[in-house]
């Protein structure tokens, strides 16, 4: 796969996403408001992807700076937090790499440590996060895969894979994992209107690993599981509330809510970095509202009459009772969701980033793999 996003000591490199799949360029930010930028408009999308880039972001800004006292330097460090965190709402995988770059920053001043030394802290952070998602991402997909049968027709929405992220993807992952354990699978790629991420990027991505792939508009989803065409659908998420609610791409209730009615499981696979289980519900989750012109237009191309109103909101949130399960690098989360989410995410701090959850720990429906009996919807 070709990188998502790089860090060099003077830049952070990314592909820039709203070019593909017609050319593959890539886009060379020198300073956090270039990044910034990048991250506004889409050069970098995708939830995890997003948090990788502010993380990178920050450390370059403080590289940058000419600041000779930590607390000039503290100052320069707390604005570009604030740059990165005004870029978009909805995605807490980017509030979550901010605070970890807060408590690096934190945790380094409080040790005494010189200006030189905090930056080469913040890059190591940076670097860490994205290493850190690649690995969840790789778990994820091996958790995943147990959910999906030798032979599948996925239908997935929105772009959660390598390019989401920094590598192999979260819905994608777990369907690179299943193809790699050698199952017979092919895919439905919706084609994510109006920024049109499963028809440039998931198809571009699945197609350059020989992945058996088929673009439907999104309208098409409905008929295609009441035809049979579909034995599951997987996507990624920007946000799950603690009840379990998820917010993901524009259009993804709709595919959920038509899965439950023709019994076809409905899977969500994110990083624990997705779970805020400071909201309590998905009523609570930020939407962003983007620019008309992302409707009006497709390229160059005007569609739509001058005078029409527009709506634009990225994301929707899908309750938590169409959610069949929550696949994430430490298992896999079901209904009662404010139990299994908490339990995994307190399974973490027990086991001390092993990854692991605690001998003996109250897991409720939580698993590792199949569930007993395959329950689905
Ligand atoms: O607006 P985008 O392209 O950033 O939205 C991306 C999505 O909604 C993805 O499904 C989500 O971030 C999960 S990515 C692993």
């Amino acid at each position: 796969m070709l990188p998502t996003i790089e860090w060099r000591s003077d830049a952070v490199v990314m592909i820039d996403q709203r070019k593909l799949p017609v050319s593959e360029v890539y886009v060379f930010c020198k300073t956090a408001q270039q990044v910034a930028t990048a991250i506004k408009t889409m050069v970098i999308r995708g939830a995890p992807a997003i948090g990788v880039a502010a993380a990178m972001g920050i450390a370059l800004g403080m590289r940058r700076s000419k600041a000779t006292g930590t607390k000039q330097f503290a100052t320069e460090f707390q604005k570009i937090c604030d740059l990165m965190a005004a870029t978009r709402p909805t995605a807490v995988n980017l509030f979550w790499a901010i605070e970890r770059m807060k408590k690096t920053f934190a945790d380094a001043a409080q040790g005494g440590c010189s200006v030189d030394e905090i930056t080469q802290r913040l890059e190591d952070e940076a670097r860490r996060i994205h290493d850190g998602d690649v690995q969840s991402c790789r778990a994820m997909g091996a958790h995943g895969a147990t959910l999906v049968p030798d032979t599948a027709r996925i239908l997935t929405h929105c772009n959660a894979g390598a390019l989401a992220t920094a590598g192999y993807g979260t819905a994608l992952g777990v369907i690179r994992a299943a193809v790699e354990q050698g199952k017979t699978i092919a895919v439905l790629a919706g084609e994510t209107r109006p920024f049109l991420q499963g028809a440039r990027l998931t198809a571009w991505e699945l197609v350059k690993d020989g992945i058996d792939t088929t673009v439907i508009t999104d309208n098409m989803a409905g008929s295609m599981m009441r035809l049979g065409d579909v034995d599951l659908v997987v996507v990624g998420a920007d946000r799950i509330a603690a009840n379990g609610d998820v917010a993901n791409k524009i259009g993804t209730y709709g595919v959920a809510v038509l899965a439950k009615e023709h019994g076809i499981p409905f899977y969500v696979a994110a990083p624990l970095s997705t779970i805020d289980l400071n909201t309590p519900d998905g009523s609570r989750i930020p939407i962003e509202e983007r620019h008309d012109r992302e409707v009006t237009h497709v390229g160059p191309n005007r569609l739509t009459p001058e005078g029409a109103r527009i709506r634009n909101p990225a994301f929707d949130v899908t309750p938590s009772k169409y959610v069949t399960a929550i696949i994430t690098e430490r298992g896999i989360a079901r209904a009662p969701y404010e139990e299994s989410l908490a339990a995994l995410m307190m399974s973490g701090q027990r086991a001390a980033g092993s990854g692991q959850p605690a001998a003996g720990s109250r897991q409720p429906a939580v698993g590792s793999g199949r569930p007993a009996g395959g329950r689905q919807q």
